[in-house]
């Protein structure tokens, strides 16, 4: 009985470990991943190095330990204070030596000398850190580029090794990649999505005059929790009446009223990859005539700017081919303020952003959409002297000859909304 147990054990502690199979994305993934960061690396005889995110590195004891969003993109790797070494023809993943102390801590870590380090990790080349440094050196000194995050403030070590020397910026090869999901990154961005349109509907089957803000989160978040998602995308944003109209409002602390519109920008991250998805609802089941007014402007404004969704159109402000332009047209020419000017001036944010491992996945707005993008699109009217917000937010992926709407699941439509709202189990 118990050696039975015992290797059934050790075979649950194998899959928690291995590199991201159990998330649905296999070794070769990530292998393929590098190998086109390596054929970029070949071209200008660069290397690469990047430092995963370490145990300790916040003092934050707030939140638990998740692994930097490139770190992870090229690797997979989801244990602390690893690093990456890419050459054209080489790759090496260091790893911390064992830690008996953290590891009462926080639990038992894979280390380089372990016998099956290598099937864990997905990389032929696992080293222990102390030989980071004489390996790096050793390719440096054939080396004309070398990469890293600069951006990221924990690239300092390398600059503390290399001194004077220049070293370029890794986004340029690393971003485009992550811009561009694979079906098995798209399926895990459609989990997230499904159970944060289950989060939203359970938050419709609660909402309720009297109810406070938190409650609604609490009954959102509840839903993602137990789906087994790791944690938000961002804080929860919750805003009745007057909080609809303050963008990333998060304290979420206060009570909520009949003829109040909610505006929920609430989704879960699960398996790392990100959903953000808002809907704006009324709290009584009934949107007003003017909340209907307005609701109506930015839901064609969305659905505007959806319809021009394909390859070459951009997110940006301005400039050509611009889908904020679309929805901010849409918006002047359907709507006034109480002084009687055009309403667009209330929207006062940006039109989306791509989504991935991260809620604000890199992605500059000018930069023309490609087939693959997961975007956000998400306009927005915010009415401070009227105490009325609305945002609509969707997330879309951009196809060869258009888009598709990912959580076009979840009603945006005022009727559809209030019919699920009259609906409501109590
Ligand atoms: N929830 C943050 C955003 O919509 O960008
Ligand atoms: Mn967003
Ligand atoms: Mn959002």
């Amino acid at each position: 009985m118990f050696p039975r147990i015992w290797a059934l054990l050790c075979l649950v502690g194998a899959a928690a470990q291995a590199v991201d199979a159990s998330r649905g994305i296999q070794p070769d993934e990530y292998r393929l991943r590098r190998g086109k960061v390596r054929e970029i690396l070949a071209k200008d005889k660069g290397i690469l190095v990047l430092y995963g995110a370490s145990e300790d590195e916040r003092g934050d004891l707030r939140s638990r330990f998740f692994q930097e969003a490139n770190f992870y993109y090229l690797t997979g790797w989801t244990e602390p204070g690893a690093r990456l070494l890419l050459t054209a023809t080489d790759e090496y993943l260091f790893l911390p030596p064992r830690n008996e102390t953290k590891e009462r801590y926080t639990g038992r870590k894979v280390a380089p000398s372990d016998a099956n380090a290598t099937s864990f990790t997905g990389f032929t080349d696992v080293l222990p850190n102390g030989r980071f440094e004489v390996t790096f050196f050793q390719k440096l000194e054939t080396t004309e580029k070398l990469y890293a995050l600069i951006s990221v403030n924990r690239q300092s070590p390398l600059r503390r090794l290399v001194g004077q020397r220049p070293i370029e910026n890794a986004a340029p090869l690393i971003f485009p990649l992550r811009q561009v999901k694979s079906p098995a990154e798209l399926a895990l961005i459609q989990r997230s999505i499904d159970v944060s349109i289950d989060a939203h509907r359970a938050a419709w089957n609660r909402a309720t005059p009297g109810l406070f803000e938190y409650q609604v989160s609490a009954t959102m978040t509840n839903v993602y929790f137990e789906a087994g998602c790791e944690r938000s995308s961002y804080p929860p944003i919750v805003g009745s009446g007057p909080n609809s109209t303050i963008l990333h409002y998060n304290r979420n602390d206060r009570r909520m009223d009949a003829g109040e519109v909610l505006l929920m920008d609430v989704a879960g991250e699960c398996s790392m990859y990100a959903a953000d998805i808002t809907r704006t609802i009324p709290v009584n089941g009934k949107f007003s005539d003017r909340e209907r007014e307005i609701y109506n402007i930015v839901l064609g404004a969305q659905r505007a700017a959806i319809a021009a969704v394909k390859p070459g159109m951009r997110l940006a402000k301005e400039g050509e081919n611009s889908l904020f332009q679309i929805a901010v047209e849409y918006m002047n020419q359907h709507g006034k303020s109480l002084k009687g000017e055009p309403i667009g001036k209330y929207f006062t944010h940006g039109l989306g952003h791509h989504v991935g491992l991260e809620v604000h996945d890199p992605g500059l707005p000018a930069t023309p959409l490609v087939p693959g993008n997961v975007i956000t699109i998400e306009p927005g009217l915010y009415i401070p002297e009227e105490g009325i917000g609305v945002r609509i937010e969707d997330m879309v992926l951009v196809t060869e000859d258009g888009s598709k709407v990912l959580t076009a699941a979840l009603p945006a439509d005022p009727e559809a909304i209030e019919q699920a709202l009259h609906a409501r189990k109590r």
